[in-house]
């Protein structure tokens, strides 16, 4: 196929963009990758990450993706057997590859692996938080904070913060973060951002948890871009993985129309591996390696009310973590 001029790219992106359907679909990053330049990420070969959510779905892909490039990988996630099963895959494309099992509902669990984990690493290249899952029943963790924005918000908070010496030590690192488009639908608000059992709706808890992913993942490369860490926040689109199909069953009805998990894995890799460049404080959420805006209704943009400093303080206070000192 003739390479496509950049601008006619540009519309077609924009198009695709413009119907957020096809743009969450396969066709999203089908007819993206054929139209726009699309090279492949640069060698991350003998640098080490750590890709949470690595026993399943988008986060294995990212797992396998990172290890394509050359990357040692530490693997998290609950499910022993199956990070052994993603660490023989990965070991089988030439890198080295740990597992590292925990909870990252508990934040004792999360205390103790990172301290196994700054214990044996010298620094980390990157990390990829992927873990999540959307909870339908109100369910609140051991440490009392409601499931959903545990694992999606404060696990992430508490893990970085554990890690980010690891991080610094690189003088070149990344954060990705995986949010999802169902972000989209919902305002940042402090007040309202952990549900209680009374109105709990599991889809509103995770697009709420999902949103300020976007804002702690802004306010991580605000206050550590000088640390040599660029932070990136990404959605997969709508990607075939059991995560999907056990949450929403009806997506399953989307057949071939979902993206495989290497396509919705594909911009996290690509991030990872330092393709963007160091963006700084720059906003927006990434989606088939372009950063989207970060509203399409205007009662989200105008109802997000916090900004990445109150939410950080916000998480302070549920983790319990000082994270004022570097
Ligand atoms: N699939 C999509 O279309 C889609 C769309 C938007 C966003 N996302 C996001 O993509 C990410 C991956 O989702 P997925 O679709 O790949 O789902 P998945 O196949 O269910 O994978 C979820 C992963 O998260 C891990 N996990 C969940 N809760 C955890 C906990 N408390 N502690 C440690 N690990 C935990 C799971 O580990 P174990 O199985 O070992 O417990 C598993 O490895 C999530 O953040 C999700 O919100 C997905």
């Amino acid at each position: 196929m003739r390479p496509v001029p950049p601008i006619l790219a540009r519309v077609v992106d924009g198009a695709l963009e413009a119907t957020i359907a096809l743009s969450f679909s396969r066709v999203g990053i089908v007819v993206r990758r054929a139209t726009s330049s699309w090279p492949p990420a640069p060698s991350i070969a003998g640098g080490t990450f750590l890709v949470t959510g690595a026993s399943s779905g988008v986060g294995r892909a990212i797992a396998q993706g990172l290890a394509d490039l050359g990357a040692n990988l530490v693997l998290g996630g609950r499910d022993l057997a199956r990070l052994e099963a993603t660490a023989s895959d990965v070991e089988a494309r030439g890198v080295r590859a740990i597992t590292w099992p925990v909870d990252l509902s508990r934040s004792a669990a999360i205390d103790q692996a990172s301290e196994r984990l700054v214990d044996r690493l010298e620094r980390l290249d990157g990390v990829v938080h992927s873990a999540g899952a959307l909870v339908g029943d109100f369910t609140t963790t051991p440490d009392g904070v409601e499931a959903t924005v545990a694992t999606h918000l404060l696990a992430p908070f508490r893990l970085t913060w554990h890690l980010r010496h690891l991080l610094f030590a690189t003088g070149r690192s990344t954060i990705v973060t995986v949010s999802s488009g169902g972000m989209y639908s919902q305002a940042l608000r402090l007040a309202t951002l952990e549900m209680g059992p009374a109105k709990y709706r599991g889809t509103t808890a995770y697009a709420r948890a999902k949103r300020a992913q976007v804002a702690l993942a802004h306010e991580w490369s605000r206050r550590w871009s000088g640390r040599g860490v660029s932070s990136y926040v990404m959605h997969p689109g709508w990607t075939d993985t059991p995560g999907l199909s056990d949450a929403l069953p009806h997506f399953a009805r989307l057949g071939q129309l979902l993206r495989r998990p290497d396509e919705g894995a594909d911009t996290a890799v690509w991030l990872a591996a330092g393709a963007a460049g160091n963006y700084g404080t720059r906003r927006g959420i990434w989606l088939d390696r372009r950063p989207r805006s970060e509203h399409y209704l205007p009662w989200t943009r105008g109802g997000s009310t916090a900004t990445g400093p109150e939410l950080w303080r916000w998480c302070e206070s549920r983790t319990g973590i000082d994270a004022t000192a570097d």
